[in-house]
């Protein structure tokens, strides 16, 4: 499966240049592969990032956000729901937003600036693949400065390309031609991306009836979804509860049901009573508990979820639980050998998390683990646990590395 290698951002707030994982050096010139040199280890299915209050957490996955909304709408309604791009731009920077992402073989660049108007444009983009894979069939790659450059297809002449609008993404646009079905593929893979603010007051608010695969970012339609796994993922849905929600959480039975005037519910059976509960009266633990196993029960589950400290409102000892179904959807899942994974195969999926709590990194490796610092220039600096062979060391000899952070051995 291709996921995500690696990620630079730079000039985001607080994030004025920090790499996770590996980039491959970009390509200089249309027509030219992104080369095969790359820099540190890839990124593994689980990034957990930690970091004190204020270091960038949110930043992060808030950039992450930043190009999806990019792509799904344009750089200047991006900026301005962020409060416009000088709230964005870093201090003292030189005044271009940068992202790169390494998505297997293939590298996409974004570079936004604003102009004489401080209205936000896309500045540069690019996409282009490495070395090895060029002229390999639906390999193709594109480059644009300005709102003028180039594609490039395999085995044909490049073609021009000049942008009618540059606040929107070429990616945006290619994306949607039949004819460039690898940027196509990428487009699809960027704009399933799925990053949870889950929030249990939009949860109890009764949506009107319809079944609905995807959770909203909120999870404002978890009643919609409930019903759509009753309908399409009966069994899934009956192995969710035996297997999890009866255990962890004493519910027994979950269904819902239309209300005269054309709302949603959901009854909630929990154990050793016959009276149902409904959403309105289900605590926020539960509420988050079950959005997040149905996110992670999908059999096609986005390709990229990003939680941000999962952990507010849940006891710490279903962190565990947590951790397992995310295991269980990540490509390690059969090394990992874990007890409790879900009865059926499904996609794999990448994940992003932030965390302030030990007992959710207590079951990663070092490689799964990165630390955010502040430098003396009060930019945010990154590093990996397993970047201290003390911390490696450690853990190979069983120490679990929620209780090494704890004892100050990640960060202090
Ligand atoms: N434009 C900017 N340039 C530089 N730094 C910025 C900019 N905007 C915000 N910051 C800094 O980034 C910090 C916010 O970081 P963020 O919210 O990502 O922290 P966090 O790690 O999520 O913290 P917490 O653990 O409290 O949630 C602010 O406190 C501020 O110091
Ligand atoms: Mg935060």
């Amino acid at each position: 499966m291709r996921s995500i290698l690696g990620i630079r951002i730079k000039n985001y707030r607080i994030l004025k240049d920090i790499s996770l994982g590996s980039i491959f050096a970009p390509a200089m010139s249309i027509g030219q592969a992104a080369g095969l040199q790359s820099t540190g280890e890839p990124l593994t299915p689980i990034t957990v990032v930690i970091g004190r209050n204020g270091y960038g957490k949110s930043t992060l996955c808030d950039a992450l956000g930043f190009i999806v909304d990019c792509l799904k709408s344009n750089a200047e309604e991006a900026c301005l729901l962020r409060g416009g791009f000088d709230r964005i731009i870093s201090e003292g920077a030189d005044r271009t937003l940068e992202f790169q992402i390494q998505y297997g073989n293939l590298l996409y660049t974004l570079c936004i600036r604003s102009d004489k108007y401080n209205v936000p444009f896309v500045y540069a983009e690019t996409l282009s693949h490495v070395a090895s894979e060029i002229g390999a069939e639906g390999s193709m790659n594109f480059f644009v400065q300005n709102g003028v450059g180039k594609v490039v297809r395999p085995h044909a002449a490049a073609e021009d390309i000049r942008l009618a609008d540059t606040r929107r993404l070429v990616l945006a646009t290619l994306g949607n031609l039949t004819d460039f079905p690898d940027i196509v593929a990428f487009r699809k893979f960027l704009d399933s991306w799925y990053l949870c603010y889950f929030s249990p007051e939009a949860a109890r608010v009764p949506p009107l009836v319809s079944a609905q695969r995807h959770l909203s970012s909120r999870g404002d339609n978890l009643a919609n979804v409930i019903a759509y796994w009753e309908r399409e993922h009966t069994d899934l849905l009956n192995d969710l509860v035996n297997r999890v929600f009866l255990d962890v959480l004493g519910i027994r039975k979950i269904e819902t049901f239309a209300a005269e005037d054309g709302r949603l519910l959901v009854r909630f059976y929990e154990r050793g009573l016959t009276k149902p509960f409904y959403t309105s009266q289900m605590s926020d633990g539960t509420l988050k508990l079950i959005a997040y196993l149905l996110l992670l029960g999908d059999p096609v589950p986005p390709p990229l979820i990003c939680f941000e400290e999962p952990e507010n409102g849940l006891y710490h000892r279903l962190l565990s639980v947590f951790v397992d179904e995310i295991r269980g959807r990540t490509d390690t899942a059969a090394a990992a050998g874990k007890k409790k994974l879900a009865a059926h195969s499904c996609s794999p999926a990448q994940f992003f998390i932030t965390t302030h709590q030990p007992y959710l990194v207590d079951s990663l490796q070092p490689n799964e683990v990165w630390i955010l610092e502040k430098g003396e220039d009060a930019f945010a600096k990154i590093r990996r646990a397993s970047d201290d062979p003390i911390v490696g060391n450690m853990v190979r000899e069983g120490m679990p590395l929620g209780a090494l952070w704890f004892s100050e051995y990640l960060d202090k």
